[in-house]
């Protein structure tokens, strides 16, 4: 028996030392160490023996068990870590390598413009007002001093929806629709950027959309001198603390007297060149001191409030700045474009 024993001992870490890998060692396992493995066969003639053979035979096989579990114990953890060390090996990354760069967008040059005035008037203790894009004809032009059949109204050639509604030719109705909110009690000082609409022909400097920035300031005593005063202040802070401007007489029938604002070449600095076409100034916006029938119509009495406002082309603004040629180039998105002003 205890032959036996020794010899199945033997039999067992040979066949451990040489399996090839885990399952085949579990195998092993069931086949020593199992219910119905040689070593508890042996066992079971245990009950026919003399006690002192017994004894022997009972300790031996129980070491033989422990001698053979340990080594199956042994060989499993190599083989683990060997598993481990492959696994490993085949999957290294270089983590040196440059990683993928998700791509970073950059603010629309007209965003920029906007979120600039914005802030310059913002700063000056004004309010910044919204206004719908389709519009009541109402708001759009008979609020504002331009009532049907008025010939000032083809200045802004329109896209009407229906007979009282079209989209905004210009943000003025936004100084009918603040003033009427305001129920006839000043002060004012309000700005309303948004999305403009006229029917044209697009190229190089015209769009059948843009933006505009209105500007809105009622109160008691302001006079041409506020206007000239802001416009100078918005002027310098967009394109530089050395410009100037000069106010021309021009028309808009909300506005009385109106103004067009030039400003003096950033690129000649007035000396004449082909941006200013020669002459060292450039138009930039049109402005006046808002017409008494315009605060009449609003519910404001224009003995006691005056006021003025003005309207600049956001594109226009960034065209000059950064020497843009092309409207179109806001609107038609391409990345190599937007992507230059960082
Ligand atoms: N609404 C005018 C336009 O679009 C600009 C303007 C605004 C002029 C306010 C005077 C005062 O042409």
């Amino acid at each position: 028996m205890l032959e036996r024993l020794k010899q199945l001992e033997v039999e067992a870490l040979t066949e451990v030392s040489n399996v090839p890998g885990l399952k085949e060692l579990n195998d092993l396992r069931i086949k020593y160490l199992g219910k119905k493995g040689p070593i508890q066969e042996v066992m079971k003639n245990m009950k026919d023996m003399d006690p002192e053979e017994r004894k022997s035979v009972g300790q031996i096989s129980n070491q033989v068990k422990a001698v053979i579990s340990q080594e199956i114990e042994t060989k499993k953890e190599a083989l683990e870590a060997e598993a481990i060390a492959l696994q490993l090996a085949n999957e290294t990354i270089d983590v040196t390598l440059p990683g993928r760069m998700p791509a970073i967008g950059t603010i629309h040059p007209l965003q920029a413009i906007l979120s600039e005035l914005e802030e310059l008037f913002i700063a000056m203790g004004y309010t910044v007002e919204e206004g719908p894009e389709v519009e009541w004809d109402h708001y759009n032009f008979e609020l504002l001093n331009l009532p049907k059949g008025h010939p000032a109204r083809d200045m802004q050639d329109s896209f009407y929806i229906t007979e009282e509604s079209l989209l905004r030719t210009h943000t003025s109705p936004v100084q009918a629709r603040t003033l009427l909110a305001a129920k006839g009690k000043g002060p004012i000082k309000i700005i309303c950027p948004g999305k403009v609409y006229r029917r044209d022909d697009d190229d190089a400097t015209h769009s059948h959309q843009f933006t505009q920035i209105e500007g809105l300031v009622i109160g008691e005593d302001i006079t041409m001198a506020d206007l000239k005063g802001t416009l100078l202040e918005l002027v310098r802070k967009m394109f530089g603390a050395d410009r100037e401007i000069r106010l021309r007489p021009s028309f808009f029938p909300f506005t009385e007297p109106s103004v067009e604002v030039d400003v003096t070449c950033s690129k000649c600095n007035g000396s004449g060149c082909s941006i200013c076409k020669g002459t060292g100034w450039i138009e930039i916006l049109g402005a006046g001191m808002v017409h008494p029938n315009v605060l009449e119509m609003s519910g404001f009495d224009s003995k006691k409030y005056q006021g003025f406002a003005f309207g600049i082309g956001a594109e226009r603004i960034a065209m000059l700045k950064h020497g843009i040629e092309d409207i179109r180039n806001f609107y038609t998105n391409d990345l190599r474009f937007i992507a230059q002003f960082k």
